[in-house]
């Protein structure tokens, strides 16, 4: 792993609480129940000036707000965590993805304002008016477009992320035309890569489906389905790991506190593996894979932030050595994530990026 001195951005998953229920993200199942492994915890505020101390803020560009499980603007310290990084330092950067349907539109004025002057916020907009809360179930578009309207006028900069399915693609063209019309400075629209081949349930609470939902029609990513996996022990063999985060220099940061490269590795311990999903048996090695990983970072003390700093942790001679370990034995989450291999990889979930 790089040393301290390299580091340059850090993701922080300040609260693990959301008041959403999105049907493909892991803190609830298929948008119904919630996730039982999901562990519901929030940063103070105080967490946060001890971990973004002075050294720390000195020695980063960019802060990340964002997370496997939760909304940052759940948390109700978001404003205080964002003043405390422009005053300490205000050439930081900061980036913040949120469904953007929570606090009233003055708690939206002041946060443009607590921000430092380099700062994107990423509102997930996946339709319009009859399509949106098909997958962003819990939230409400017109509210979001009032938070976002009064994010923008005091001087916020936005972006607008539209993730494409079949039952909002038609809608790509007007809402980019909205965003333009709101002030959002980009527009992008997204693939999921999370489907496996087959339409997506979305059940409520007790289970009983509502509906499903699909990829659009002209989806580019490739899918993990059960073609792909005959070829397993082939790919396998062949991928190697590229790891992300070493080219970036990055980490990330749970909301139990919990220092990890990135969030892929985070969130194996709270993921909950459905026994007929067709990625089981490979969902639960990558579970098994991450104790293995931690046993010899030396547990989770070794990464904890309530009692390390992140130069402590990045300088410890497991964190310096063990990774590269990891990635030469190619544990699963890494292979898939990272790997040079035919399986969908992140950054191709983008197809367009426009400033508006
Ligand atoms: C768990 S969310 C945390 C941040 C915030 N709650 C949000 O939704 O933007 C992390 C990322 O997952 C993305 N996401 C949610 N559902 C997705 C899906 N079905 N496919 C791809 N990305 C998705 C969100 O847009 C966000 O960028
Ligand atoms: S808004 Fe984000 S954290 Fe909340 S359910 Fe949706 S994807 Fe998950
Ligand atoms: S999944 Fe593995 S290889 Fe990829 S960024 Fe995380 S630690 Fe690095």
């Amino acid at each position: 792993m790089f040393p301290f001195a390299e580091l340059n951005l850090v993701e922080v998953e300040i609260t693990s609480r959301c008041q959403a229920s999105c049907p493909m993200c892991a803190r609830n199942i298929h948008g119904g129940p919630v996730n039982p492994n999901l562990k519901l915890s929030d940063w103070t505020l105080e967490d946060f000036k001890r971990i973004f101390s002075q050294e720390l803020c000195a020695q980063i560009k960019t802060v990340r707000f964002c997370g496997s499980f939760g909304d940052p603007i759940i948390n109700q310290d978001l404003l205080e965590m964002c003043q405390h990084l422009t005053d300490t330092n205000p050439n930081l950067a900061v980036r913040l993805h949120t469904n953007g349907s929570a606090r009233p539109t003055e708690w939206w004025q002041t946060f443009a304002q607590a921000l430092p002057k380099d700062h994107l916020i990423t509102f997930g907009i996946d339709g319009l008016a009859d399509t949106h809360s098909l997958h962003r179930i819990g939230t409400d578009y017109n509210k979001i477009l009032e938070n976002a309207q009064a994010f923008i006028s005091a001087g916020g900069k936005a972006e607008w992320v539209f993730i494409k399915f079949q039952h909002n693609e038609h809608q790509v063209s007007q809402a980019q035309k909205l965003a333009a019309q709101y002030g959002f400075v980009s527009f992008t629209v997204k693939n999921s890569i999370r489907f496996n081949g087959e339409p997506y349930p979305v059940v409520d609470k007790n289970s009983n489906i509502l509906y499903n939902i699909n990829p659009p029609s002209d989806n580019v990513v490739k899918f993990v389905d059960r073609d792909l996996l005959k070829g397993f022990k082939q790919w396998f063999e062949e991928v190697k790991v590229d790891c992300h985060v070493l080219k970036n220099k990055e980490i990330y940061i749970d909301a139990n506190q919990h220092m990890y490269p990135c969030c892929w590795i985070a969130s194996a311990p709270y993921l909950y593996h459905d026994p007929a999903d067709i990625l089981y048996s490979y969902k639960q090695r990558a579970t098994e894979e991450f104790y293995q990983v931690l046993d010899s970072l030396g547990g989770f003390d070794s990464i904890d932030l309530k009692t390390r700093s992140v130069k402590e942790v990045i300088e410890m001679s497991l964190w310096q050595s063990v990774w590269q370990t990891h990635w030469n034995n190619k544990i699963l989450v890494c292979a898939k994530n990272c790997g040079n291999s035919e399986l969908t990889k992140p950054k191709e979930q983008v197809i367009l990026k426009v400033d508006v």
